[in-house]
């Protein structure tokens, strides 16, 4: 249905027959290609692009407004507070949560920081080196257990100062609710970041008024995965988080004043954004705000969850399949996780590419831990990839829908799953060493 959108859809691409086929992209979790509406606003917008607020000229004043303009922009789309929020352009979900992680240092101090057993590793690895850091328990389907947080926060008593939770997971697509998990938070004097690296591009977000008791106190995101591929990423916070202190990265653009003895430093969100911002980013992020708003955030949910329904129910009967997923596909993003047993998840990924043109990914996708938690991994059986490092490691395949995709192409991964799954063993043979280009 939006298939028209984005770019390279009709592009050939080789099989290892020899012959080509239009490539099919179900790789959308890692990035997502462009829309045709942000290249066209970026070439548009080339024209006037100039310094931003360090000059008087026309195209600079153009520039700088822009730019400003765009936080509201932001905010509006996922329903942030302009009086109370500020919107930190940095260049992706993994800086912004760098930047958040060393802003808090004071706010947390010796307190505790709460992360989950299904994150990314964004959103644990920054969290861990600064602070006293506990997690949250998934269950044996992989969901999180409110149970086990509402047991972490009263063992704390009040100590746990942030609750760093995913809004949607890059594994299993699982969707956190997010307000029910801020409310329980909030009722221990705890705050909420929210991951939404893989939500804002797949669903509509709400942080919902700062006196709702389910609002959430943090958001991050990357615009390379909503279809504006430029290197822009988001930092929605309270504007008092960065009133006091010095930011992460300090230089041009970030003071008032500045003497030989004495710097008094800018408000947010300019004391936060060090050198020349990335202008074009944020009109390729904007660009793609409007299209996601003009097509609906609630109709882009609803299509990816058809794709992933229908994926869902006939995957399961794939010979020799094992899926990681409760099959609750209400309370999901488009993405399956699922291996083919007997089969390499990497000889399973390469076989989809060099006979089916189909992209997907495959290991850990960056959460370890959570992998290591859906395939029942103990760390004791992990050190045995600490001694070799030449053993294959564990890992599924992931297929994550775009909104461009449709059902002709999931056919396709069907039929080519269904002879893999069928046929392991010849599969085994011909792809357990994959070409150069992509090992
Ligand atoms: C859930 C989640 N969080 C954070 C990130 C990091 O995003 P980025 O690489 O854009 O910083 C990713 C990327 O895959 C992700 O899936």
């Amino acid at each position: 249905m939006y298939k028209s959108l984005v770019y390279g859809i009709n592009n050939l691409i080789p099989l290892a027959d020899g012959s080509k086929v239009p490539c099919i992209n179900f790789d959308n979790a890692a990035t997502t290609p462009p829309f045709f509406s942000v290249m066209n606003r970026i070439n548009s917008f080339a024209p006037y692009y100039s310094s931003v607020h360090r000059g008087t000229g026309y195209k600079s004043i153009i520039s700088s407004q822009f730019y400003e303009g765009a936080r509201d922009i932001v905010l509006d789309f996922v329903k942030g507070d302009p009086e109370f929020h500020t919107v930190i352009f940095v260049k992706n979900a993994t800086e912004a949560i760098n930047k958040l992680s060393y802003r808090l240092k004071d706010e947390i101090k010796n307190g505790i920081v709460l992360s989950t057993y299904m994150e990314h590793h964004s959103n644990d690895l920054p969290w861990r080196y600064k602070y006293n850091m506990d997690y949250v328990e998934v269950d044996e389907h992989g969901r999180l257990s409110l149970d086990h947080l509402e047991y972490l926060l009263k063992k704390y008593n009040g100590k746990v100062k942030l609750l760093a939770v995913t809004g949607a997971s890059n594994v299993t697509g699982y969707l956190n609710p997010i307000h029910k998990i801020a409310r329980i938070a909030h009722r221990y004097g705890c705050k909420i970041l929210v991951d939404g690296a893989q939500l804002v591009p797949h669903h509509p977000v709400d942080m919902k008024p700062i006196d709702h008791p389910e609002h959430i106190d943090y958001i991050v995101f990357s615009a390379h995965k909503m279809y504006a591929p430029f290197g822009t990423g988001v930092l929605i916070a309270p504007k008092d988080t960065f009133k006091n202190g010095i930011s992460d990265h300090i230089g041009g653009g970030t003071v008032r004043l500045v003497t030989s003895k004495e710097v008094i430093w800018d408000d947010p969100p300019q004391k936060e954004e060090a050198g020349t911002p990335n202008l074009l980013g944020v009109v390729a992020l904007i660009q793609s705000i409007d299209t996601l708003k003009r097509i609906d955030m609630n109709k882009v949910a609803n299509y990816e969850r058809d794709l992933t329904k229908y994926t869902y129910e006939r995957i399961k009967s794939i010979p020799n399949i094992i899926l990681y997923d409760d099959g609750d596909v209400e309370n999901k993003v488009s993405i399956i996780s699922f291996n083919i047993e007997g089969l390499y998840h990497g000889t399973v990924a390469t076989a989809l590419s060099l006979e089916g043109g189909i992209a997907v990914r495959n290991g850990c996708f960056c959460a370890q831990p959570y992998i290591q938690k859906l395939l029942h991994i103990s760390l004791e059986e992990m050190e045995k990839y600490k001694k070799d490092e030449n053993l294959l490691r564990p890992g599924t395949v992931r297929v994550s829908f775009g909104l461009y995709n449709d059902y002709d192409e999931i056919n396709v991964l069907l039929e080519l799953l269904n002879q893999i799954g069928n046929n392991t063993k010849y599969y085994d043979l011909k792809y357990r060493n994959p070409p150069f280009y992509l090992k």
